[in-house]
């Protein structure tokens, strides 16, 4: 979003707050008969074209277009929007990514003469802006307005600019929805601010030149300034749009059902003007976060151009981020996380620029973001009520970000500040003598060894080495640009987002391959598929696609049997058999077939089917269908291009021929159970929304007939009071057997309406509503869901829900395990067997069997010490009886003997008394223990200075048994693979020494 910069200095005696100016904007429209609505989510609920709301019209698409009905026909909101397209220009004083945008709507209502009489008294009477210093802009071909701004307003008609359709034509929003012609209120600022020496072109004079470009655009030069000059002296202050036709994917347009208004002034903007400031960053809305990023940082804004420019980005992504997490945003790597990760990052990165260095002198790490964080929602959260509803997990989702992306951030800016970056200027400064080739780029490489990993630098050497081959250019772009294989790595392995290094590489005047990086990416994403796509993948989906089957109805949302007929049979290759399916479990290139015979793998397409379909998290049915010549196991369904659901299993019996009558029949236990899995599933989202807060959403799920799967964002691990509370909320709700029903609506009535939406899903104009409903009347619905899968008819059914466990996924994301129904009952029988059989082992009623296993630990330590010490007195007097066993080598002492030992430790214990008590002596000891033979050999000082190696001694003579082993000159362990052989090896040892004393 771009703003312009204005001088007001007339204007510095108005002063209205941001909140007075938004709720002056609303009060007016109120009091002109519209009716105030709530802001909509960022997400834009039904309209899977838009990733994010980026206009007041958006949530009132459908009653532009006549599929909804809307509560007044004249509406006024303040809606949060948010714009991608200008991310990377966030911190200079005009872009913003997350904009108010005030509004009034006219939905077949008032037209042109109304909206322009609403919006000029607002801003003449309300605002107090002078009017002469108001111009407006209008459309090439919009006599009509032309006509009321001048005689029903009075505008002399040399302030009356036209545009074509780049600048005065609006929408849709979106890939369709209604658009039309716009009229725009532009400041002016004053002639000092502006270009020409103040001097402007007179309308007629512009309208001429643009009729005379090819398609009506702008001419090249304009001899004088006008309202969308580039220059800084008009500011744009509304836009009014009359939506007069629906435009369609394809860009055809037919009029609306009747001409509506959509107004859109930025808040921001207004409050620039009405508050005399010469850009939005000065003004309430955000000098109180400005100002706390100061404090963090020591910094004083308006004191060094670098600084501020920090500043304006960690004030304006901290305040975008928490808006979005407040509406549901987590961070992720696609789709709306990755903007969320992308701004978050950026203001992290800026952060560090500004010196927030967040340890503390004792090395702990904090976090800066979350403390901006509270400054944005202290100053937004008594307008927007979900960012005080989700305060705690804001700044959770923010702190766990900046603690992510905080380990890896100084690490990956290392690379690109030490590395990669004066790698490039040392290439630029050859280059500029003139004689990069291969050898130079080999030797810059070689000098740039320890600035980044190994294997860093050898991927930046090929890539180098690539670009040199390819000429003149390559060399260019060598010394210019990082590569995408650098970006990638620094994606990849750093969490750095492309645009962020292309930020990096802009302040060092580098550019960066981006369509190398994209290949990159995908180049990776390849090697990820490869691992797991079955053979042939895309194959079987062409194969479907060509067999000519429309769709197959499915039928079994009312019934689990049909008698239908065959429409499609699919085999394998000739002589693949059930066994010669894929490991995974998914067949080969199937082909099509007239029939196929017993044992012959087949996928099979019916006219109706009662099989669900794996989707939406839900496993497959299982069955049989049966025909008039035999009969095949369905093992599994799937739908592998929307519509057609395909039954995948193995001719049980007889044969099976295209358009044969045949009975299909679902397994009615694995049915039911997924069925209450399914339905356990929405109960678990419901309840954990009502324990945790309404940030919980649902992030994915596996629905099986034996136990179920729930992901969901939340940040940290569930007490287990709290997993205890969610629990015994669903099984609540279970006894009260609310009733499941089920209804089609559109996906925008449905979300309207209260149903949780999975957003990442796609869903068809019509789409299904699942609700769990009190039989009691007038109560609203514990659960209500866009859902595809099949339930229970009343919860009741689910007998008890039990969670099994809960555990992190990463990412703010939770995952909880349960099951229900027989499953549930199954583990409570194994429990109570189980405890039933313990309870007969210890001969104790299950009530006692815990203090009874806690006697029995306690008795079992005590006797533990107590056999402790007795071997020790045992092992005592062993020692002291090999005292008596000390023989003479060559004038060396030696005992070597086999003991009683439990353990080496016990052994060296009897070495160390020998050694007490004979100052000088070699000691063997062996002991068997559990089946291996075991020594340990030790030898006093002396005897090591004579010459005598512990380590030989031990590794020697297990030798004999098989083994071997070493240590210290003094003390050596070793072992053997021959009990039997422990005497023998023991007799050898005084050959030993006498040979080590000899060498
Ligand atoms: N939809 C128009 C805009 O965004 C007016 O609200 O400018």
């Amino acid at each position: 979003m771009v703003w312009a910069t204005v001088n007001l200095g007339t204007l510095s005696d108005l002063k209205m707050t941001g909140d007075e100016i938004r709720n002056a904007f609303i009060n007016f429209f109120e009091e002109k008969g519209h009716q105030p609505m709530p802001s909509a989510s960022l997400i834009p609920a039904g309209d899977p074209t838009l990733l994010f709301t980026s206009a007041g019209m958006v949530p009132f698409k459908p009653f532009f277009t006549g599929e909804q009905t809307p509560p007044s026909r004249r509406l006024t909101s303040s809606q949060k929007s948010f714009r991608t397209t200008d991310i990377d220009e966030v911190g200079d004083h005009k872009h913003l990514t997350f904009f108010e945008m005030l509004g009034n709507f006219s939905i077949g209502d008032y037209f042109k003469e109304g909206a322009v009489a609403f919006a000029w008294e607002l801003v003449t009477q309300r605002f107090g802006l002078d009017p002469d210093r108001i111009f407006v802009t209008i459309h090439l071909d919009d006599d009509e307005a032309f006509e009321i701004w001048r005689d029903q307003v009075g505008i002399p008609p040399e302030r009356i600019y036209r545009y074509g359709d780049k600048d005065n034509w609006w929408g849709p929003a979106g890939n369709e929805g209604a658009t039309g012609p716009c009229s725009e209120l532009h400041y002016d600022g004053g002639r000092e601010r502006g270009c020409h020496q103040g001097r402007m072109v007179a309308p007629d004079v512009l309208t001429g030149l643009q009729a005379a470009q090819p398609g009506r655009g702008m001419p090249p030069e304009i001899p004088g300034c006008h309202p969308n000059c580039d220059c800084e002296r008009f500011v744009e202050l509304w836009n009014l749009v009359f939506m007069q036709f629906y435009q369609d994917t394809q860009g055809a347009r037919t009029p609306l059902p009747a001409p509506s208004v959509d107004t859109g002034m930025g808040l921001e903007r207004a409050a620039v003007l009405l508050q005399g400031k010469s850009n939005i960053y000065e003004c309430d809305l955000f000098q109180p976060i400005i100002q706390k990023a100061c404090e963090l940082s020591g910094t004083t804004y308006g004191d060094n151009p670098d600084t501020d420019y920090a500043l304006r980005v960690v004030a304006e992504h901290t305040r975008a981020a928490c808006f979005l997490i407040g509406d549901g945003v987590v961070p992720a790597n696609e789709g709306r996380g990755y903007v969320l990760r992308r701004v978050i990052r950026r203001a992290i990165r800026h952060g560090r620029r500004l010196g927030i260095d967040p340890s503390d002198s004792a090395g702990n790490t904090s976090t800066f973001l979350a403390q901006v964080a509270e400054e944005v929602l202290a100053g937004f959260r008594h307008v927007y009520g979900e960012l005080a509803e989700n305060q705690e997990f804001i700044l959770r989702v923010l702190n766990l970000e900046e603690e992510r992306f905080g380990q890896t951030m100084d690490t990956g800016s290392r690379l690109l500040d030490e590395g990669l970056i004066p790698l490039r200027e040392s290439l630029q400064a050859r280059l500029q003598n003139g004689n990069l080739d291969q050898s130079e780029v080999h030797a810059v490489c070689e000098d740039a060894a320890g600035t980044m990993p190994d294997w860093v630098l050898q991927r930046v050497s090929q890539v180098l080495s690539e670009w040199v081959d390819s000429g003149e250019q390559g060399r260019q772009q060598l010394a210019g640009s990082l590569s995408g294989a650098e970006t990638f790595i620094l994606y990849d392995t750093y969490g750095f987002p492309p645009e962020l290094t292309a930020e990096i590489g802009r302040e060092h005047g580098l550019d960066v391959d981006m369509d190398g990086f994209h290949r990159a990416m995908e180049e990776a994403r390849e090697l990820s598929r490869a691992s797991h796509v079955f053979r042939g993948g895309m194959e079987v989906q062409a194969a479907y696609e060509n067999l000519g089957v429309e769709r197959t109805g499915f039928v079994g949302y009312q019934g689990l049997t049909g008698d239908t007929v065959v429409a499609a049979i699919l085999v394998g290759q000739p002589g693949e058999t059930a066994t010669a399916a894929n490991s995974d479990g998914t067949d080969g290139l199937m082909t099509p077939a007239g029939n196929a015979v017993q044992g012959q793998r087949v996928e099979i397409v019916l006219r109706e089917s009662p099989f669900y379909p794996e989707g939406g998290g839900q496993q497959g049915d299982v069955g049989t269908i049966t025909g008039p010549n035999g009969e095949v196991l369905v093992e599994d369904t799937n739908s592998p291009v929307a519509g057609l659901i395909v039954h995948r299993g193995v001719v049980r019996q007889g044969d099976i021929s295209l358009g044969e009558p045949v009975t299909a029949q679902v397994d009615r236990p694995n049915r039911l159970d997924a069925s209450r899995n399914h339905s356990s599933t929405h109960l678990l989202h419901a309840a954990l929304r009502s324990v945790l807060g309404p940030h919980v959403r649902q992030a994915g799920s596996l629905v099986s007939p034996d136990r179920l799967r729930f992901d969901f964002s939340h940040v940290t691990g569930l007490s287990s009071q709290e997993l205890r509370s969610v629990q015994g909320l669903a099984n609540d709700k279970i006894r009260d057997n609310l009733l499941v029903s089920s209804h089609e609506t559109s996906y925008a009535q449905a979300v309207r309406d209260g149903a949780l939406a999975f957003f990442g899903d796609r869903y068809g104009d019509v789409v299904r509503v699942v609700s769990m409903v009190d039989p009691d009347p007038d109560t609203r619905p514990f659960s209500m869901e866009v859902c595809g899968g099949t339930h229970v008819a009343a919860t009741g059914q689910l007998g008890t829900l039990c969670v099994l466990g809960e555990s992190s996924i990463g990412g703010g994301m939770r995952r909880i395990e349960a099951i229900s129904g027989t499953a549930a009952e199954q583990l409570f029988l194994e429990q109570s067997d189980r405890l039933a059989s313990l309870s007969n082992k210890l001969q104790t009623p299950v009530a006692d069997l815990e203090s009874r296993l806690d006697s029995y630990i306690q008795d079992n330590e005590m006797l533990r010490a107590r056999l402790e010490v007795m071997e020790r007195t045992a092992l005592r007097s062993e020692a002291e009886q090999l005292l008596q066993q000390v023989v003479e080598v060559d004038g060396v002492k030696l005992v070597a003997a086999k003991t009683s030992a439990s353990s080496p430790d016990a052994m060296r214990e009897m070495g160390d008394f020998l050694k007490a008590r004979l100052s000088s002596v070699a000691i063997v000891l062996g002991a068997v223990v559990d089946g291996n033979p075991l020594l340990v050999a030790m030898l006093t000082r002396d005897l090591v200075d004579r010459g005598l190696h512990a380590g030989n001694l031990a590794s020697d003579t297990a030798k004999v048994m098989g083994g071997g082993g070493g240590g210290r000159p003094d003390m050596a362990q070793a072992g053997g693979r021959q009990p039997e052989r422990l005497g023998h090896a023991l007799a050898g040892v005084a050959e030993l020494v006498r040979q080590g004393l000899a060498t």
